[in-house]
């Protein structure tokens, strides 16, 4: 039997499903293995026993990596398991930031004691109106499973796709998508594309990705989505480009108190993967991959 501790709710089903014999106990310190969603374990006391951590999500940046190779503790993570709940928030997060569809329904919401709402509402709406989607150009950076998702359900909406990824270059899944490009360069992205969307992972070289220099180089007006990490964004940047009206709308999955508030910002609570089947899907798979390694040595996705 191995000790396993679970760090936030990575899902209803817990690790019941698999075995009930693996026990889970909020006061054990000294664990095979750690299963975790978002908490972040950069100050958490390693037990001399720990000898796998699984994130069940993408990104690893809330595991500090370093101390985990000097100690030989494996990490692994779950790539591709919430691509489908992300995806979808992306894509209404691409409508939301066309459609004045927050703006208006917080207007609406003002309108709670006029006796003549519906003329009232009727009146109001040539302030809202938005662009269409179709035949707009997204430009998405990042080509792993959350970037070509999102890219191939926006070709089905009938944009243009162009794609970009600064690591791995084109992607076997990518490459099998007849109607996405791959973008040449970064500026190519920032210069043709009416939507931006991030998809990479954040670490010391990605912080700030999209800065002044990217910001200067977009199209006015152009509707950035970030679902990946918050830092990847210069937020001191961007707030000089979305007052000034280069940026149309920002709509982020990552709180920060400079960004509340904000006209034109959209900020989200992290809930790209929350979704049951997202959710189970992760847990299944850390667990899995935990196990795997703890039984019999064999590891995958570390
Ligand atoms: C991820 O990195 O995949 C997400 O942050 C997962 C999550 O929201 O838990």
């Amino acid at each position: 039997m191995y000790n396993i501790k679970l760090l936030n709710k990575i899902s209803k089903i817990g690790l019941d499903v698999f075995d009930e014999n693996y026990s889970y106990n909020e006061e054990m310190v000294n664990e095979d293995a750690i299963l975790v969603r978002s908490a972040s374990l950069h100050e958490y006391d390693f037990g001399e026993n720990l000898k796998a951590i699984a994130r069940a999500g993408a990104g690893v940046n809330n595991i500090p990596i370093d101390k985990c190779s000097e100690k030989g503790i494996v990490v692994f993570n779950t790539p591709g398991a919430n691509a489908n709940a992300v995806k979808e928030l992306v894509l209404c997060a691409l409508f939301l930031s066309s459609r004045k569809i927050i703006e208006s329904i917080r207007w609406v919401d003002t309108l709670k004691d006029d006796q003549n709402v519906a003329k009232t509402a009727e009146k109001g709406k040539s302030n809202f109106v938005g662009p269409e989607i179709e035949g707009k150009t997204l430009g998405v950076i990042g080509l792993g499973a959350i970037g070509v998702n999102v890219a191939n359900a926006a070709i089905k909406l009938g944009m243009k796709v162009k794609g970009y990824d600064p690591y791995i270059g084109v992607n076997a899944a990518w490459a099998l998508s007849k109607h996405a490009k791959h973008a040449i360069s970064l500026d190519e992205i920032y210069q043709e594309c009416d939507y931006i969307t991030i998809h990479i992972p954040s670490n010391s070289e990605t912080k700030g990705f999209l800065n002044q220099d990217a910001f200067a180089q977009m199209k006015d007006g152009v509707k950035i989505l970030n679902f990946a990490r918050g830092d990847l964004v210069n937020n001191e940047d961007l707030l000089v480009n979305v007052a000034n009206g280069k940026v149309g709308k920002y709509i982020s999955d990552f709180a920060a108190p400079e960004l509340i508030g904000q006209e034109n910002i959209i900020i989200l609570p992290h809930l790209g993967a929350s979704t049951p089947e997202s959710e189970d899907n992760c847990a299944k798979m850390a667990v899995k991959e935990v196990i795997e390694y703890l039984e019999n040595g064999n590891i995958i996705n570390s």
